[in-house]
Parts: C-alpha cells; sequence; structure tokens
C-alpha cells in the first residue's frame, strides 16, 4: 500500500494543542477513527516537538513540511534563536555581548566545546589554531587550474573539497582526535584559502599568513598587504571585521548547516561536508544576499527612486525582493543587523568612505519599509545582510567576496553542528520522503512505437 499524506499534520501550525489531544507529554492524532499517540519532547526553551519519528511504522503516513517550517531535524545544544523576540543566544550567551567582549576564536572554542574558555584554555586554543593556518604549498598549484575570472566561491567550494586529499590523517570520523584536528584545521586554513582566492582573482601573488597577528587582522593582512611595501592592519578594521565574523558564526539550522548535516550524516568526511555547506550558502537566499543587497541599492541608484522600487517589489508578478529583508525564523528586527548598522557607520567614518552614495539609499529604504503596512503584515525587518555589504565595500572587498568571507565565519558554526552530529547517538543519515505525484506503473513502449 503507497504510504498516504497526514494531513492533520500539514495543518500543524493553525491547529492548537487540543486540537491534536496534546495533553502533558503526548500528542494524540486520530486518523480515520484510530488513535495514534506520540511523545512530546520539551527543551530547555523554545517550541516543544512532537516526535513523530514512529509516524509511518504506526500509520503508514508521511508528513508533509517544504522547507521544513514546522519540523525540528535534530537535538542541538549549540545555538537558540527566538525569532519573535529577535534573539540570538550561543550556548546561552547573547550575541550582542559575544560581539561585544568577545573575540572570534573565543567564540569557536565557546561554539565547539560548549562554554567560554579560561585563560590558559584560550592561549591554547590561540596557538592550536594559529599553528595550522598555512596550507599544504601543492594547494597553491590547485588554484592555477581556476580561470581568473571565475567566482571566488566557486574556487571556495573546490579548494576546500580537495582538503580532504591533502589531509588523509584527519578524515576518519569514528576519531575524536581526528575529528578535532579536522575542526582546527578548517577554522585555521579557511582565511588563508578565501585570501588565496581573492588574490587569485585580483592577480596578485599569495601572502602567507603571519602568526603574530590575530585571526581577523592576520586575514585583513593576507587579503591586502602586496609583497613590496609593508601593510600596516587598520585596528578599526579589523574589530569591525572580527565582529562580522562573531555575527555570522553560527546560526542554528539553516539551510547551509542542514546540508553540512545531512553531508556528514552518511559519514562523508568533514572536509567535503563543509564544501557541502559552502555551495549551499553561495545561493542569493542565504548566504548570497548580502551581495544581492548592495546590487539592489546600485540598481535603485537613488533615493528618488526609491517608492518606484518598493512598488515592484509589492508587485506579486515582478519577483523582485527587498534584498536583506525578510528571514525564515526572525520575525522580528535580526539582532545581528542592529550591531552591523552601528558597525556599518563606524566603519564608513574609518575609511573615509561617509558620503557612500547608496548609505542614504539603505537608511531610507529601510525608514520606509519598517513603517509600510506590506512589510509590517508579513513582519519583515532588515536582517545582518542589509548593512553587511556596504561594510565589506568600505573595508576594501568586492562584492564577489562577500559571501566568501561569510563562510570563513560561519565554517566554525557548520563544524561544531557536525561534530554534536556525529556524537548523537540518535544520528541517522539524513534522508526525507516525499509525497509523490508522478505517474504510476507503465510498460516499457518501444522507440519506433512511441507518438
Ligand atoms: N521582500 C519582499 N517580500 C518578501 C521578502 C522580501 N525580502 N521576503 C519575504 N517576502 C514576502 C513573500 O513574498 C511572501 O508574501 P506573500 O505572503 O504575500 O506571498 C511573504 O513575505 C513570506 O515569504 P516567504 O518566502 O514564505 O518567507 P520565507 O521565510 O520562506 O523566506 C527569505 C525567507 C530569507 C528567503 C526571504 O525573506 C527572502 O528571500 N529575503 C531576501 C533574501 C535575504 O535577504 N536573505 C538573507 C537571509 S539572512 C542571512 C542568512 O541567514 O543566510
Amino acid at each position: 500500500m503507497p504510504p498516504r499524506v497526514l494531513p492533520a499534520v500539514r495543518m500543524l501550525p493553525h491547529i492548537s494543542r487540543e486540537d491534536i489531544g496534546m495533553t502533558g507529554s503526548t500528542a494524540k492524532i486520530e486518523l480515520g477513527g484510530d488513535a495514534h499517540e506520540f511523545k512530546v519532547r520539551k527543551g530547555s526553551v523554545g517550541p516543544d516537538v512532537i516526535d513523530i519519528g514512529a509516524l509511518y511504522k504506526d500509520t503508514g503516513m508521511f508528513t508533509y513540511d517544504p522547507g521544513f517550517t514546522s519540523t525540528a531535524s535534530c537535538e542541538s545544544k549549540i545555538t537558540y534563536i527566538d525569532g519573535d523576540e529577535g534573539v540570538l543566544l550561543h550556548r546561552g550567551y547573547p550575541i550582542d555581548q559575544l560581539a561585544e567582549h568577545g573575540d572570534f576564536l573565543e567564540v569557536c572554542y565557546l561554539l565547539l566545546y560548549g562554554d567560554l574558555p579560561t585563560k590558559a584554555q584560550k592561549e591554547d586554543f590561540d596557538f592550536r589554531v594559529t599553528r595550522h593556518t598555512m596550507v599544504h604549498e601543492q594547494m597553491s598549484k590547485f588554484f592555477s587550474g581556476f580561470r581568473r575570472d571565475a567566482h571566488p566561491m566557486a574556487v571556495m567550494c573546490g579548494v576546500v573539497g580537495a582538503l580532504s586529499a591533502f589531509y588523509h590523517d584527519s578524515t576518519d570520523i569514528s576519531d575524536p582526535h581526528q575529528r578535532m584536528v579536522a575542526s582546527i584545521r578548517l577554522i585555521a586554513k579557511m582565511p588563508t584559502i578565501a585570501a588565496m582566492a581573492y588574490k587569485y582573482h585580483i592577480g596578485q601573488p599569495f601572502v602567507y599568513p603571519k602568526n603574530e597577528l590575530n585571526y581577523a587582522a592576520n586575514f585583513l593582512h593576507m587579503c591586502f598587504a602586496v609583497p613590496c611595501e609593508d601593510y600596516k592592519v587598520n585596528p578599526v578594521l579589523a574589530r569591525a571585521m572580527e565582529r562580522i565574523f562573531i555575527l555570522h558564526a553560527d546560526h542554528e539550522q539553516n539551510a547551509s548547516t542542514s546540508t553540512v548535516r545531512i553531508a556528514g550524516s552518511s559519514g562523508a568526511n568533514p572536509f567535503a561536508c563543509i564544501a557541502a555547506g559552502i555551495a549551499c550558502l553561495w545561493g542569493p537566499a542565504h548566504g548570497g544576499a548580502n551581495e544581492a543587497a548592495l546590487a539592489m541599492l546600485a540598481e535603485i541608484g537613488s533615493v528618488d527612486k526609491i517608492p518606484e522600487f518598493i512598488a515592484k517589489v509589492k508587485d506579486k508578478n515582478s519577483q523582485v525582493r527587498l534584498m536583506g529583508f525578510g528571514h525564515r525564523v526572525y520575525k522580528n528586527y535580526d539582532p545581528r543587523a542592529k550591531i552591523m548598522q552601528q558597525m556599518c557607520h563606524k566603519v564608513l567614518k574609518e575609511t573615509g568612505h561617509a558620503n557612500d552614495p547608496l548609505l542614504p539609499i539603505a537608511l531610507e529604504l529601510e525608514k520606509i519599509a519598517l513603517n509600510d503596512p506590506y512589510f509590517i503584515e508579513r513582519k519583515l525587518y532588515p536582517n545582518v545582510d542589509f548593512y553587511s555589504g556596504i561594510t565589506l565595500k568600505a573595508m576594501g572587498f568586492p562584492t564577489s567576496m562577500f559571501t566568501v568571507l561569510f563562510a570563513v565565519a560561519r565554517t566554525v558554526g557548520w563544524i561544531s553542528q557536525w561534530s554534536e552530529m556525529i556524537q548523537d547517538p540518535q544520528q541517522k543519515i539524513g534522508r526525507p520522503r516525499q509525497l509523490f505525484s508522478g505517474a504510476t506503473t507503465r510498460d516499457y513502449v518501444d522507440i519506433s512505437k512511441r507518438k
């Protein structure tokens, strides 16, 4: 018997706990007169989940939830988001406190190990990451296989995937030590590979990492130094880079993180899994949004053209979206966007771009959108990407590098979530089912007889 799709669960967002007979720690679903009980699991905070793992076995039905809008795919202790309140916590710590007081490697330690490091732990972690920043020298040859005009994200997908061909001694996922070495290697080498992708793109020689610099300053140095002269990293920009990395470090079960988890669920090695995450991040609805937001501001061109653009966004036939606005989870101001907006002003002032013509367009667009019923009704607020494009542009990065920077920052989130998944006793290969609506069985027809 082909499985039927469970209509009651499809309607889940519109029905109350009582409607589905949810009492205490169980939820009852009635199907064709038969009652089925499912365990309700409580998290430490956030919505309860109905554990429907046995649904198919008990009822012969699947649930239907495109985009997983009502589906928890795993249990996690790393990041918590309350989208209605605009809250983002990493291991319990609010993102604004981490961005204000922490440094990026401290946040990496927190995400990976579950707690903020002591002074000794921090020194040891910094040392381990710093000693892994170089890449195998042969990897530099790899770059020349790409066209100069290749998008740096295309290069990142290829080169990061290739890490598994260079670091065989950290691909045994059953060995906790190898898993940790792979995690450190990925966090440490990602800025080096990203800077190499950038240098290759602009035709400049690669710049080796400098161990005396911190993570963010070293990255800026590898991107902007040239061998023929000294380059001093601007501390205001290094701090801004650090904060941008912190803001993007993890974001719960988003598309690229879920991609990493699914890829890893088959037992694939961590380097291959992170390459899969990079591929997913590249899309304009995810990590590519800051590039798209900047392109949108440039396309609008001037403040007086904003009403015309907003009219296009609201036109159902136009497919135009306000890039850098809206979020699957945040139905309130993205807490990262607030920090990014403040940082944007600081960076523009420091770099002498305070008169960037895109800034007044962004500010006016934000003001109009925050007061327009179309955006209010749909709970569309600026997300982190709305201001990150202008900030990164002022720091000297071309738009093609924006998503690459996101990938550098998110690597720690991906690898922490991957590591948590590997250690989860409930972990199974990710294998969703489907509502099949194609042709049913039919006989093969010889090509001479086909119409
Ligand atoms: N501009 C205009 N209308 C929008 C937008 C937008 N940016 N986002 C959503 N809507 C409308 C959409 O047309 C729909 O309207 P209606 O109900 O009349 O059909 C309603 O809001 C709900 O949209 P949805 O597509 O069902 O919402 P979603 O949760 O699936 O989409 C999103 C989330 C981020 C893909 C979407 O808001 C979007 O495309 N935003 C622009 C791209 C962007 O900025 N992405 C970065 C996300 S933050 C960084 C990251 O985490 O990667």
